[in-house]
């Protein structure tokens, strides 16, 4: 006996207004169904399946990266006809745990109480109490608190209606069972579905044993139906992130202004300010500090560097105690040396800033080496393109640029070379000595402001 897991993916998402699957919707940056995907990989199954309806080639080509069977359901006749798609596929000797693709924030550690309070000869679902249960299905029990339906909202009657526990869509049972019970469930119902949560009553008529799992959080089995649930959605999860990271170390200023999409990884004593919006896989150093507005996106920074207001980091290596910003922006491939400075409205791309290096204001830095304690100055630029393509600047250790200069690459400044503001360096700078490129200044005698004519 193994386990497989379908999660159902099929519906049309007509709430979110959207050209886009409901399910390729993001939470924390990651889609609905990737996440769900992620969660059901933690359990091991023998293999996963989704059920998807029409958009199911855009849904695989989005998604194409994830290790699943892909099926179609070529009409949502509901969520018992979308299971039955499935059934083809799997061995009477296999559970089926069902999930679906719009509860994105259901954890591994409740599946796994699911799947172990049932055995081959039980089937279970995870249930949960809510203070505002509407719309969902209600989990009937007996006298005996056994379990012996569930009623969708929509068919149950106004006594029904007041049971605040709730079907949370995610059931498991016997292949074997639902093989039995799937073919025979009707769809005499509002909504004219085929509905998988009538098996229960199936099972009860059967003596079938059926065990309700209540989910530890209620958080967890919230549906996103619509993008205001969505949201709610997001900045649950994003304040269950913001509460592990300060529980762990980490100041955040305002843990409700604290975004993180992807991975990120945090040294002691880690200073992150408000509406940080961290991407892809960051690593913070200890003492590191993040100021307010950052956007940073796949970026090592090591320990001590300091990131200032309104910075936009994207596949850097900060070394320790480098600053960067305010307004700075760093792209691709860059490293930014121990110590290095780079300040308020840089662009730095594919480059590295040596040591204690300073680049401290308006300029354009790419496919450059700095060296070390290299000062450059106001409005410097280098002159990387030329249309078709991408040329290098070399500035060795201890050179000095002057400001609002243009190095026109390729092109190399040696070691300790001075170049005088306002230069255009056409030529390699010599080690040591004063390149200059500049008009003489001259100034005009008996010169006159112009008037205005009288016509
Ligand atoms: C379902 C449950 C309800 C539960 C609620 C929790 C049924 C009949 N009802 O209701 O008891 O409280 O979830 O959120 O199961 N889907 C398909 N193919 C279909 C129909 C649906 O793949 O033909 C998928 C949808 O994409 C969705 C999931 O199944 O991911 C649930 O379907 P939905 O129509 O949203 O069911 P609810 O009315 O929310
Ligand atoms: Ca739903």
């Amino acid at each position: 006996m193994s386990l497989n897991i379908v999660i159902l993916a099929a519906g049309q998402g007509t709430r979110m207004h959207s050209g886009e699957p409901k399910v390729l919707h993001k939470v924390a940056g990651m889609p609905m169904l990737e996440r769900v995907y992620e969660t059901a990989r933690m359990l091991r199954p023998k293999n996963i399946y989704v059920v998807c309806g029409h958009e199911r080639n855009h849904v695989k080509e989005h998604l194409s990266h994830m290790d699943v069977t892909w099926i179609e359901q070529k009409e949502q006749l509901g969520t018992g006809h979308a299971v039955m798609q499935v059934l083809p596929l799997v061995s009477d000797d296999d559970d089926l745990l069902v999930l679906v693709g719009d509860i994105p924030l259901i954890t591994a550690d409740t599946l796994r109480a699911l799947t172990k309070s049932v055995n081959h000869d039980s089937m279970g679902v995870i249930t949960a109490q809510l203070q505002d249960p509407t719309g969902f299905g209600r989990i009937l029990r007996n006298p005996d608190e056994e379990i012996i339906g569930i009623k969708e909202h929509r068919d149950a009657t106004e006594g029904e209606r007041r049971i605040k526990e709730i079907n949370t869509g995610i059931i498991i049972a016997p292949v074997f069972k639902l093989r039995q019970w799937l073919p025979n469930l009707k769809n005499d119902n509002v909504q004219k579905e085929y509905y998988l949560t009538d098996c229960i009553a199936l099972a009860v008529t059967e003596e079938f044993p059926v065990v309700g799992q209540l989910a530890e959080q209620v958080e967890e089995v919230l549906g996103v139906n619509d993008r205001y649930q969505l949201a709610t959605i997001e900045r649950i999860y994003q304040f269950q992130m913001a509460s592990q990271y300060l529980l762990s170390g980490v100041t955040l200023v305002d843990p409700n202004r604290f975004d993180l999409r992807g991975e990120l990884k945090t040294g002691m004593d880690v200073f992150i300010d408000i509406n940080a919006v961290f991407e892809g896989e960051v690593c913070l150093g200890d003492r590191v500090h993040i100021g307010p507005n950052c956007v940073i996106k796949d970026c090592t920074i090591e320990e001590g560097a300091v990131i200032e207001a309104n910075s936009v980091l994207d596949g850097a290596v900060i070394k320790a105690g480098a600053k960067v910003g305010p307004f700075a922006r760093i792209r691709p491939e860059t490293t930014v040396e121990a110590g290095a400075k780079v300040g308020n409205f840089v662009e730095v791309k594919n480059s590295q800033i040596g040591e204690d290096s300073k680049v401290s204001h308006l300029s354009y830095i790419g496919d450059t080496q700095i060296g070390k304690s290299v000062n450059i100055g106001a409005g410097t630029i280098t002159v990387n393109y030329d249309g078709v393509n991408k040329h290098q600047t070399i500035i060795q250790d201890e050179a000095f640029i002057g400001c609002d200069s243009q190095l026109i690459a390729p092109i190399k400044v040696e070691q300790g070379a001075f170049i005088a503001a306002g230069t255009t360096l056409t030529k390699d700078a010599p080690a040591g000595q004063l390149t200059i490129s500049r008009a003489n200044q001259r100034t005009i005698d008996g010169w006159k402001r112009p008037e205005e004519r009288n016509n």
